[in-house]
């Protein structure tokens, strides 16, 4: 398999480490950063390794921060990471094999180097059951990727908090939203359905 590794400073440390387990169990190493110490954003790594996956340049990845924890959360707003922190070797292998994770996150602050040695052979060495109820589950993680995709989850938000209280800060996000995704119509969607909540805009 090609594994993409990236991590942070707090990850740094662990990585070499890393990278010469996973090259001494027949794997090639996509490195998408950080290679030194020096103060740097865990989501910028996450987004590396996770653009690497889905570009199918690689077919895993695993992720170093200090906790394991932010870089986690990064990775997984990218439809179609499935990335998990698991600092314990059961969860390392059973990730893969019910949950099919395609990134394993480990917290260099967290676990000794000895440990993330045997959590990287875990997850590497596992492979998906496939089995339904799996298979199924993991359809409805695709379901709430689609739904995000399609501004489901946004919507319901705002309208949840249509209230002239949170109006400013509904307004603020919503500014947000358009500068993101330069969409006025959905800005103003939004405006709509916050300022007049049964306007049947939802
Ligand atoms: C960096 O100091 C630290 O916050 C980061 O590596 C990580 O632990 C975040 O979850």
């Amino acid at each position: 398999m090609k594994i993409a590794i990236g991590c942070d400073h707090g990850g740094f440390p662990l990585k070499q480490r890393i990278v010469s387990v996973v090259l001494s169990t027949g794997n090639e190493i996509v490195d998408c950063g950080t290679n030194s110490s020096c103060s740097v954003d865990y989501a910028d790594f996450a987004r590396n390794v996770g653009e690497t996956i889905v570009a199918r340049q690689a077919d895993r990845g695993i992720l170093v921060c200090g906790s394991g924890i932010g870089i986690s959360v990064a990775a997984n707003k990218i439809p179609g990471i499935r990335a998990g922190v698991c600092h314990d070797i059961y969860s390392a292998h059973q990730a893969v094999e019910h949950d099919d994770i395609n990134v394993l996150c480990l917290g260099a602050r967290v676990v000794g180097e000895e440990v993330a040695v045997d959590l990287v052979r875990a997850f590497l060495a596992a492979q998906f059951t496939n089995e339904e109820r799996h298979v199924r589950r993991l359809g409805k993680i695709l379901d709430i990727e689609r739904d995000a995709m399609n501004g489901h989850f946004s919507r319901r938000l705002f309208n949840a908090n249509a209230d002239v209280r949170n109006f400013s800060w509904s307004w603020a996000v919503a500014s947000e939203l358009e500068s993101r995704n330069g969409s006025l119509f959905s800005t103003m969607e939004i405006w709509i359905a916050d300022r007049f909540p049964f306007s049947g805009m939802s």
